[in-house]
C-alpha cells in the first residue's frame, strides 16, 4: 500500500457547522447507491431535516456540461485530464451550492459520490496513485470531506451480474472489464483505511432494508451527538 502521510491526512476536514451535516454514499457500479440514497432522504425528513441530492461529476449547470464532456466521450481521455475535469466539478458543486447550503440549519447534504470515487477510479483505477488525488484535494474548499460516509461494498461478480440486469447502455467507466473493476475495490479498501472514522463500510449484497436500518442507526448517533 502507498505511504501516505499524517500531515497530508489532517489537511481533512469535516464541515464545522454545528447544526447541518453533510454525507456521501459510494460503491462501485451496482452497489445499490441510489435505493439507499433515496431511503435515507425520506427518514431525515420524516425528522424535519431539509434535504439535498447532489450528484457528482455534475450538480450545476457547469458541472453537468462536465459530466456529459466525461461520460459520453468517445475516445480516451488521459486519466490525469479525467482527474481534473471531476474536480472542477466537484469545486464548482461546493462553490455554488454545498458551502452556502450548509450554513442553512437543519440541513443535511448528500453526495452521491465525492472524492472517495476520485480515490478509487482515477486514483486506483486509471493508477493515478491515491496520494496524487489526495494532494489535489488538499487545499479549500476541496479539503471538505463528509462528516460520514457510506460505502457500499459489493463484490465484482455481483457488481458483473446486476450491471448485466440493468442492461442499459454503458457509460465511459461501465465498459471497463474486471481489472478495473477489482482496482476501485482495492481502491476503496484503501480510502476505508485512510479514513476510518469517516467511512462506514457495509455489506452491499445484504437485504435492502437491513442496509438502511445500519445507515439509519448510524446516522442516528451522528445527529443526536
Ligand atoms: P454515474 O452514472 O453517476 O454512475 P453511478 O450511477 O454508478 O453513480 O456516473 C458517474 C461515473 O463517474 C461513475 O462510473 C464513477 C465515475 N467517477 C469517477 O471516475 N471519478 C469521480 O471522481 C466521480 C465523482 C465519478
Amino acid at each position: 500500500m502507498e505511504e501516505i502521510s499524517q500531515d497530508l491526512l489532517k489537511k481533512f476536514k469535516a464541515p464545522a457547522y454545528p447544526e447541518s451535516f453533510l454525507l456521501s454514499f459510494e460503491g462501485i457500479e451496482g452497489a445499490g447507491k441510489s435505493t439507499q440514497l433515496l431511503k435515507l432522504k425520506k427518514f431525515l425528513e420524516e425528522k424535519n431535516f431539509r434535504v439535498l441530492i447532489l450528484r457528482e461529476p455534475g450538480g450545476t449547470p457547469f458541472g453537468e456540461k462536465l459530466r456529459s464532456a466525461i461520460l459520453n466521450t468517445k475516445t480516451p481521455i488521459h486519466p490525469l485530464a479525467e482527474v481534473y475535469l471531476f474536480t472542477a466539478s466537484r469545486v464548482q458543486l461546493l462553490d455554488e451550492v454545498t458551502l452556502k447550503e450548509l450554513n442553512v440549519p437543519n440541513t443535511v447534504i448528500i453526495y452521491d459520490r465525492y472524492i472517495d470515487s476520485t480515490l478509487a477510479y482515477q486514483g486506483m483505477g486509471r493508477d493515478l496513485g491515491v496520494k496524487t488525488i489526495l494532494e489535489i484535494h488538499q487545499n479549500p474548499p476541496l479539503n471538505l470531506i463528509p462528516h460520514l460516509t457510506f460505502y457500499l461494498k459489493i463484490s465484482l461478480d455481483t457488481s458483473l451480474e446486476r450491471q448485466e440486469k440493468r442492461n442499459q447502455d454503458r457509460d465511459y467507466f461501465e465498459s471497463q472489464g474486471r481489472d478495473f473493476y477489482q482496482k476501485l475495490i482495492d481502491g476503496y479498501d484503501m480510502a476505508s483505511e485512510l479514513f476510518s472514522e469517516r467511512i462506514i463500510v457495509l455489506d452491499g449484497e445484504k437485504d435492502e432494508g437491513q442496509v438502511a436500518d445500519d445507515i439509519k442507526g448510524h446516522v442516528n448517533q451522528l445527529i443526536l451527538k
